[in-house]
Parts: structure tokens; sequence; C-alpha cells
């Protein structure tokens, strides 16, 4: 398992460019089994979860080729409905494709996704909306069987706005007979994508971003070329980044109206933030101020997916931060590893209240998800000597080449 080995105390700056979005990209790269047709996706990050819905593509009998920085999906000749339960367990993500294969094929055969380090994960939300579709579930030895003789629209009120079931839910529902309303649907920008993507193969969807979205089933497709939106994580990540270690970064291809709450409890730190129609700038200053509170909720409140990062760039502002974190319920996993840096963070349940330190110092840490190991990062970058951030796998999952973005940006960090 490799590390990265980052020594402290480097302002970063410079400007970035911002790759695909990864939340988007795996949805669509899933929806393109609906058209049996071919799809060209442009701005495709090179990451290892895409990597990984690419290998389920072909495995299933797609042809997926790369073409630098597109993926070109041809998904005429599906020859099976069953996802492997090995590929299942290494990226969760993978129950996408239940949505799309109901909806074309009317079956789905898969292994129960794994939880993961941040929690259970439960696909409940999910099983329930298709089945008020038609889909007849069975459960057997932890395999999922999903078949429907036909799937009809509904109205479908969602427990909670989870991401994943609302993209599941429009997939499947692009096939449906008649209208589908999913209520309580989630806002991510990623599903505002999804809905173009879907748009664009000939299927009608409408009210993406609003918690009511509106599908009229269809049942011939067309080839597409859809571009992927830029990643408003890996955004937030670097301007965290900058943060840190007291820097100045410009952030090029991205969406400032994504970043509204992330930008926002940046600029109570006291950064000093500009914004364009695709660019953020990002100015530190000396020494951060603390946070009264940050609470993750559904977009657009404080994204899950920031909260680690956040927490870091906290450990060493003036005062004290609360974070509290509603979505996940175990999304703390490396706050052990920052004590070990001299971070002073107490955690209770879904709280962490974080006591700011004049620095943090260098030390031997292990990634255990994929933002907490990015946090760890931004940790190493503005402490004082050397950190070592093991089992940077977690990391590749969502950012491509993240140590050299970071080398770009001034920083002293080494694949090693
Ligand atoms: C998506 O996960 C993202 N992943 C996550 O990003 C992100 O943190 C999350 O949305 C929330 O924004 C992708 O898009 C690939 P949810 P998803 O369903 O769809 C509970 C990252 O770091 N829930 O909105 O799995 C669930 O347990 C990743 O890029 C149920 O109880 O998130 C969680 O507590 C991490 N039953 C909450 O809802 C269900 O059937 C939110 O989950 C589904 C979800």
């Amino acid at each position: 398992m490799d590390s990265y080995q980052i020594t402290g105390g480097k302002k970063l700056q410079g400007e970035i460019t911002l790759s695909g979005a990864k939340n988007a990209v795996l949805p669509i790269l899933a929806a393109t089994i609906i058209t049996g047709k071919e799809s060209k996706l442009d701005n495709c990050p090179n990451l290892s979860d895409v990597k990984n819905m690419t290998t389920i593509l072909r495995q299933i009998g797609c042809k997926v080729k790369k073409e630098n920085g597109s993926i070109i999906i041809d998904s005429k000749d599906i020859h099976t409905l069953e996802i492997p339960e090995k590929l299942m367990r290494e990226m969760r993500s993978s129950v996408f494709l239940m949505g799309p294969m109901i909806a074309r094929f009317g079956k789905a055969i898969l292994s129960y996704p794994g939880g993961c380090e941040i929690g259970l994960r439960p696909i409940d939300i999910h099983l329930s909306a298709l089945q008020q579709l038609g889909v007849k579930i069975k459960e057997d030895h932890g395999y999922l069987e999903c078949t429907a003789e036909k799937l009809v629209g509904n109205r479908i009120a969602l427990d909670f706005p989870s991401v994943g079931a609302t993209e599941n839910t429009m997939m499947a529902a692009a096939c449906a007979e008649g209208e589908t309303i999913i209520v309580n649907a989630a806002k991510e920008p990623e599903i505002i994508d999804l809905q173009n993507y879907l748009n664009n193969i000939g299927a009608q969807v409408k009210g993406a971003g609003t918690s009511e979205i509106v599908i009229n089933g269809r049942n011939s497709f067309h080839d597409v070329t859809h571009s992927v939106i830029s990643d408003r994580i890996e955004c937030g990540t670097f301007l965290a980044a900058a943060a840190m270690t007291g820097g100045e970064i410009l952030i090029r291809n991205s969406i400032p109206k994504h970043m509204i709450m992330t930008v926002s409890k940046l600029r109570e730190t006291g950064c000093k933030i500009d914004e364009g129609k695709d660019w953020i700038y990002l100015k530190a200053p000396e020494k951060l101020n603390s946070i009264e509170i940050i609470k993750t909720q559904p977009y657009p409140g404080f994204p899950t997916d920031m909260q680690s990062q956040m927490l870091s760039v906290l450990t060493i502002a003036k005062g004290t931060s609360l974070i509290v974190e509603t979505i996940f319920e175990n999304r703390f996993k490396q706050v052990n590893n920052l004590k070990s840096m001299g971070a002073k963070i107490v955690v209770d349940g879904r709280s962490a209240v974080v006591t700011g330190v004049e620095s943090l110092e260098g030390a031997t840490v292990s990634a255990k998800d994929l933002r907490g190991g990015a946090a760890l990062v931004i940790a190493g970058l503005g402490a004082n000597g050397t950190t070592i951030v093991e089992n940077v796998c977690h990391i590749d999952r969502g950012y491509d080449d993240f140590d050299e973005t970071l080398r770009k940006l001034g920083a002293d960090i080494f694949r090693v």
C-alpha cells in the first residue's frame, strides 16, 4: 500500500483546473446501460472508482474505450445482469447499476453493497422506491434478485433525500410506463447532471435540483455526447488546503454556485475569496478564525464530503469550533490520527469539538476513507516536520494524482 510523505510548512500558491466530478460520472456511467447505444462522456476524471465502474460495464458486455479524458461506452451487447460480488464489495456505487439494468432488461442481480468506513450505508430507500415502480425483490444468501414484468410510473416519497436512491429511481423511471414523481428528492448538482444526460439520450426528466423530480417513461434512446460537470468536492478540498497553509489559490473550471456553503464557511475562517463565472480565488489569512458551528446537511447545506477537510483546517484556527455530522454515522475516523499530530478534538457521537492549537506536528497516520484521507494530507501540509499518510489507495478513489497537483502548488509531498 503506497503512502504520501509530506514535509509541511509550505504555503500553497498557484492555480489548478478541476477534473470532472466523481459523483456525477459514476451514476452517468451506470445510466449508459439504458440506451443500448453509444455514449461519449467528456471531462471524465481519472479515478480508481471510475476504473472500477468501467470494469463492471465491460464485464456485463459493454464495449468501453478511453480517449484522452473521454470515455466511450457502447451498451448494445449486454449479456450479464449479475454484478460480481467482488466488484460490489470494492465499490458500493455499483448499486447505481440496479436502476438502469431493471429499466432496460427488467432484471438485476447484485450482492448487498457492503457498508464502508463512514457508515452502514443501507439501500432500503433505493429498494422501497424500486418496489413502488413494480420491481419484485428477492433476497437470497446476501444476493438481491430484482425483477420487473413491467415498470409502471408512481408517486414515490423518499424517507430521506438520498442522493443514490434519487438517482437509481430516476434511471429506473426513465423507462417506466407513464409518469413518476419523486418527492423529497436529493437536490445535489450531480443529480442535475444526471437529468441532463438522461434528457440528452431521449428521456423526459425535469425538476432535478428541486425536491420534486418528474419523469415520463420512454422506450427508445439514442447516441449522446455529454460533458461531466466539474468536481465541487475536489474544488473545496484544494481551497481547504490553501487555507490550511496560509497560501493562495486560483481554481479554474469551477462552478461557484455549487460552492456557496463551502465558500461561506471558509470566509468565516478569515479567508478572502473572490469568484467569477468559472473560477474561484482564495487568499488565506495569517491566522485562521474558528467557526462556531459547521453542520452537514443535504444540498444546498454544508456538504458532508467537505466535513473532514474543514475539520483539519479548524485544528489550527484561533478558538473553538463545533462540527456536527448529520449525514453519516461514522465520519470522524481520522480524528485519532489528527490527535497524534497534536490536534485537540473531542468527539461525542455525531459532534466534534475542535479547540485550535498553535500548530500540528508531523506524524505517521493512515487513511481509512476517501475524504478522511484527504483531510490527513491537508493536516500534514500545515504541520511542522514530516507526516506519512499510509493507505493512499483510499485517496486515489476520489482525487487524480493528488500529490502531483499539490506539488505544482508548492507542496513538499511525494508518493512512496
Ligand atoms: C452519495 O452517496 C455520494 N457518493 C457520497 O460521496 C456523499 O457523501 C453522499 O451522496 C451524500 O451527499 C456518490 O455519489 C457516488 P446517500 P450515497 O444515499 O448516495 C442513508 C464521497 O466521499 N441512506 O445520500 O450513498 C445513508 O446511510 C462519497 O465522494 C439510507 O439510510 O449517499 C446515509 O446516512 C462518500 N438508506 C444518508 O442516507 C438508503 O437507502 C445519505 O446517503 C440510502 C441512504
